[in-house]
């Protein structure tokens, strides 16, 4: 009786662990929402227009991966996972973006408040439906 409860508890951590390493493997999961122009300036790069990727993805960093500004220049592959309305995400669309800004200090305020990342208007778009205020994220450095 003690045996086998024993195996089961040995069987369910270890099926935690392994659970556990294909997350770390596949990405983080979050929240995203989206900010529009102005973009400028921003808490990472000032005024300098050279700093935004030409494909224009990009994203202000949310309290959670801010990291006191270190997140600054740093890309995460990101793609919508799920939403409030059914059919928002686009699916198997993954983005590869870059932090150039700070939530706390946008110019002009996100479509939803706490999120982990704010995403420009043509980032938001590429993963899901832009009339949506916030999306669910999975992302990866
Ligand atoms: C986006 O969402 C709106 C309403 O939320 C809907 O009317 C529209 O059809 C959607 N667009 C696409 C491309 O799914």
């Amino acid at each position: 009786m003690g045996k086998n409860r024993h195996v089961l508890i040995q069987v369910l951590l270890n099926t935690l662990m392994i659970s556990q390493i294909f997350r770390t493997s596949k990405g983080d999961v979050g929240s995203a929402a989206q900010y529009s122009p102005p973009y400028l300036p921003t808490n990472c790069y000032g005024a300098e227009s050279s700093q935004f990727p030409t494909s224009n993805l990009f994203a202000a960093a949310g309290e959670g991966i801010w990291d006191n500004g270190a997140s600054c220049g740093r890309q995460y592959q990101v793609r919508c996972i799920s939403a409030a309305r059914p059919g928002t995400c686009v699916p198997d669309m993954t983005i590869l973006i870059k932090i150039v800004d700070y939530a706390g200090t946008l110019v002009s305020s996100p479509s939803s408040a706490g999120t982990t990342m704010i995403l420009s208007q043509t980032a938001f778009g590429a993963i899901a439906n832009s009339t949506a205020a916030s999306i669910n994220i999975e992302f990866q450095q």
